[in-house]
C-alpha cells in the first residue's frame, strides 16, 4: 500500500448515497468483482434512475470508494443488483456495515422484501448473506458463465424487511 493509499484510508468506513461523479470508481470496483463489469455509462444510469438505490462504502477524508450495492425495487420489493468492494478492502467485516445500512435504507422506504442472486461457491457471499438473514429460495443450475470453465450455478435468496 503506498503513502498515499494510507493516507486515503485513515478513519473509519462510512455508508451514503453514490453520486454519478462516483461511477467511474464504481465500475472499476465492480470490474474487479465479476467477470462481467459494467462501464462507467451503466454505473452512471443505475446511479441516476429513481427506482435503484446505489450506495458506496467510504473511507479517508478525501472520500475514497471502496464498495458498491445497488438494487432496483418494484413497489414493496427489491433486488440487489450487485454488491462489491475493492479487493484490498475484503475481509474487515465491512460488506455488512454496507448492507445493513441499505437495508435499513430499503425498509425505511416501504420495502417489504428482498430478493438477489449469488454464486453458490462464492463462501464470503453466502456466510454475509445468511448472517443478514437471507434464506435460500431456489438454485439456477449453469447460471454463471465463468471463462474457461464450467458454469456457476446460482441461489436465490431472499429475506422480508417488514
Ligand atoms: C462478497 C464480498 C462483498 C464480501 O465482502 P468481505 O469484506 O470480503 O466480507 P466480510 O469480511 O464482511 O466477511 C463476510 C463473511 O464471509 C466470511 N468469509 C470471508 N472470507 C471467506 C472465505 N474465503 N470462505 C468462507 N467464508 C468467508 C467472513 O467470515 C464473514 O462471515 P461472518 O460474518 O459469519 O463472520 C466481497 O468478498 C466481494 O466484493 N467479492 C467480490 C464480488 C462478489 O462476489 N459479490 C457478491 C455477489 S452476490
Amino acid at each position: 500500500m503506498s503513502f498515499l493509499d494510507r493516507f486515503r484510508t485513515i478513519g473509519p468506513p462510512h455508508v451514503e448515497p453514490l453520486r454519478t461523479a462516483d461511477a467511474g470508481e464504481a465500475a472499476a470496483i465492480h470490474a474487479a468483482g465479476f467477470a462481467r463489469g459494467w462501464d462507467l455509462i451503466d454505473l452512471q444510469a443505475m446511479i441516476a434512475d429513481r427506482a435503484v438505490r446505489a450506495d458506496g462504502l467510504f473511507v479517508g477524508k478525501v472520500r475514497r470508494l471502496v464498495g458498491i450495492l445497488i438494487s432496483r425495487s418494484v413497489l414493496d420489493e427489491a433486488e440487489i443488483l450487485t454488491l462489491a468492494l475493492a479487493p484490498s478492502m475484503r475481509g474487515r467485516g465491512w460488506s455488512g456495515m454496507l448492507l445493513r445500512a441499505h437495508l435499513d435504507a430499503l425498509a425505511m422506504a416501504g420495502t417489504r422484501t428482498i430478493f438477489l442472486e449469488v454464486e453458490e461457491d462464492n463462501a464470503p457471499a453466502l456466510a454475509l448473506y445468511r448472517r443478514y438473514g437471507f434464506q435460500p429460495m431456489g438454485r439456477r443450475e449453469a447460471y454463471y458463465p465463468r471463462p474457461g470453465g464450467k458454469p456457476a450455478a446460482a441461489l436465490t435468496m431472499r429475506r422480508s424487511l417488514a
